[in-house]
């Protein structure tokens, strides 16, 4: 008998015993072992047990983040978004999902063989041959059961649901367990099962039944000698896809009735296809995962200066959209975010800067305020300038002239104030404006200076003049504008418009409208951020200076008192993302997610 107890976290106490061979955890009511942990998946993981063997295995269903397994020989972290992950268990094991850890016992229980028990089949209903039904409460059930389907995006939720009605609405149920087939047709494994007051059950058919009810498209039913035990085996299949089975048993004296088989028909029917809807859409999701990394891969190659930007943004996004999903705070207390709010939200972070695939190279390879040409240019026009001052004399130039030791000053100027992270000072300032004055005679019209030189060699921060600033920023605009053409599933349509408003700000000083408070998503100000502590601290612009965490928060607080950005998600973002972006690892092993 397997046995979980939570000993901390919210649900401490809680205490069960499973007599079943699988058992489910999670947040979704469906769950065997339901918590209430909001950093718990709704479908977070499954104990699958041999309780005769005395063996168990737990495995990690697809979870946000993950399970943390250990015991006195393992200790080790399930976590794939992509495929569930298992490890097989001995002894007692501490499982950490979430905030919360649960203690997991195989403690000696009652027999569930029952492999002496012999079963023959008594009755069969091809699934094809359903008449209309005038059964209106049957009607009633079948259209429930639809509504709640559609609204299912996963396997284990289809699956959890369907158990869960019928041990509600046929009393004589007993146990309800799902079986798949591998793709050779060689053999069922039960991937999920439910029973009423977790009783015993047992297995007693096997995958000779299953192929027969499969292969014939009937729901069949099999009552034991001793009609103690009946069964139903009804067939998941659809014009293209062949799933397999699911299986209703009853220890119910009350022989299961004709109407019951033909609920259980039309119930195959419409769980097969919502199967089939939620592997499109995981195909689909999968789709969709593949071509926005290309895309970011694309726009890594041309910007290499800023490659890993767009993941690193994604990644402090997921974190802070977790510790604001667990924040108890007035300002995030009533936020919540589903799984396809989190792919949606995960999305627009990777995409938020898509747009400058389109901006010129120069621009987005500009690392200094002049482009290394310009620079060489200006330096020779010194040296030209400075060569012909010397054949010059002060009485014939007076105030004019420029000594051999101006020009050393000018080039010096020149040649520190060009780089992105030097602020020129007002010295340097006066300066530059006499080298533009400076002309000579033998090149009319050709200052020192130009006034192009000047204004590039006056920006007080970065590497971009103004119109080049000013074209960088419509990325913002041309992102939204690539965005929209693709035909979003409803789930992340409003991936397009969290990327449009990533760089508005709350006081209005933003683009590309330059919209305030509250017309900017929460979403936006989430990724605008984690955007810019990424632009603070990320390590690969070698042209900018890298600025120390702790001087990104700074930095990030001063934007949230002068009114640019949501002083709550800056709070949060520092006292919990911070900490997790230094140190992923204690996180992820400390608290289990
Ligand atoms: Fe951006
Ligand atoms: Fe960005």
């Amino acid at each position: 008998m397997l046995q979980l107890q939570v000993i901390y976290g919210r649900d401490a106490g809680k205490c069960l015993s499973f007599q079943q061979s699988a058992v489910n955890i999670g947040t979704d009511p469906g769950n065997d072992f339901r918590l209430t942990d909001s950093e718990v998946s709704e479908y977070h993981g499954r104990f699958t047990c041999n309780h005769d063997a005395g063996h168990y295995a737990y495995c990690d269903l697809q979870s946000l983040h993950g399970s943390r397994v250990q015991s006195s020989t393992i200790d080790v972290l399930l976590y794939s978004r992509q495929m569930p992950q298992s490890i097989a268990l001995a002894g007692d094991t501490t499982l950490s999902v979430g905030q919360t850890v649960i203690r997991c016992q195989n403690v000696p229980g009652k027999s569930n063989s029952g492999q002496n028990v012999s079963m023959s089949r008594k009755t069969a209903i091809s699934i094809h041959s359903l008449a209309p039904s005038k059964n209106v409460k049957l009607l009633g059930f079948l259209l429930d059961m639809s509504t709640h389907l559609m609204a299912r995006t996963n396997h284990q939720g289809v699956m959890a649901h369907v158990a869960k009605s019928i041990l509600q609405q046929l009393p004589k149920a007993s146990h309800v367990a799902f079986w798949q087939i591998d793709s050779v047709r060689d053999s069922f494994s039960c991937v999920y099962e439910r029973a009423r007051n977790n009783g015993i059950v047992p297995h007693l058919l096997s995958k000779d039944e299953f192929l027969s009810a499969l292969n014939g498209h009937n729901v069949e039913l099999y009552v034991s000698e001793n009609e103690d035990h009946q069964a139903i085996v009804a067939p998941l299949v659809t014009s293209s896809r062949e799933i397999g089975v699911f299986v209703v048993d009853s220890d119910s004296a009350e022989r299961i009735t004709s109407g019951e088989l033909d609920a259980m028909a039309r119930l195959a029917h419409m769980v097969a296809y919502a199967f089939e809807r939620t592997v499109y859409n995981a195909d689909l999701s999968s789709v969709f995962e593949g071509f926005i990394r290309a895309m970011i891969a694309v726009m890594d190659a041309r910007d290499p200066a800023t490659a890993g930007h767009s993941m690193r943004v994604s990644q402090y996004t997921m974190y802070l959209a977790q510790a604001i999903q667990s924040d108890q705070s007035p300002a995030f207390r009533n936020v919540s975010f589903s799984h396809n709010h989190i792919d949606e939200l995960r999305f627009a972070s990777l995409l938020h800067d898509i747009g400058k695939v389109v901006l010129r190279r120069e621009i987005l390879l500009k690392s200094a305020k002049l482009r290394s040409s310009e620079l060489k240019h200006l330096l020779e026009r010194i040296d030209l300038f400075s060569a012909w001052f010397a054949t010059q004399s002060t009485e014939t130039l007076g105030e004019s002239y420029r000594s051999p030791q101006q020009f050393e000053h000018y080039r010096e100027i020149v040649t520190r104030v060009v780089q992105a992270d030097v602020h020129p000072s007002n010295e340097d300032l006066r300066y530059l404006n006499e080298m533009r004055k400076t002309t000579v005679s033998s090149f009319p019209g050709l200052p020192l200076l130009t006034a192009e030189e000047l204004e590039c060699l006056c920006i007080p921060f970065g590497t971009l003049n103004a119109d080049e600033r000013h074209e960088i920023q419509k990325h913002a605009l041309i992102s939204w504008q690539y965005l929209s053409q693709i035909a979003w599933p409803q789930r992340w349509a409003n991936v397009p418009l969290f990327v449009l408003q990533h760089h508005e700000k709350l006081n209005g000083t933003g683009y590309p409208y330059g919209i305030k408070g509250d017309q900017i998503l929460l979403q936006s100000r989430m990724i605008s951020v984690c955007d810019i502590f990424d632009a603070l601290t990320g390590g690969d612009r070698s042209y900018k200076t890298r600025h120390a965490f702790g001087d990104a928060a700074i930095i990030l607080r001063k934007e949230a008192d002068y009114g640019a950005l949501d002083p709550d998600i800056v709070d949060i973002f520092i006292r919990k993302v911070i900490p997790q972006i230094v140190d992923p690892e204690a996180h992820t092993n400390g608290d289990g997610e």
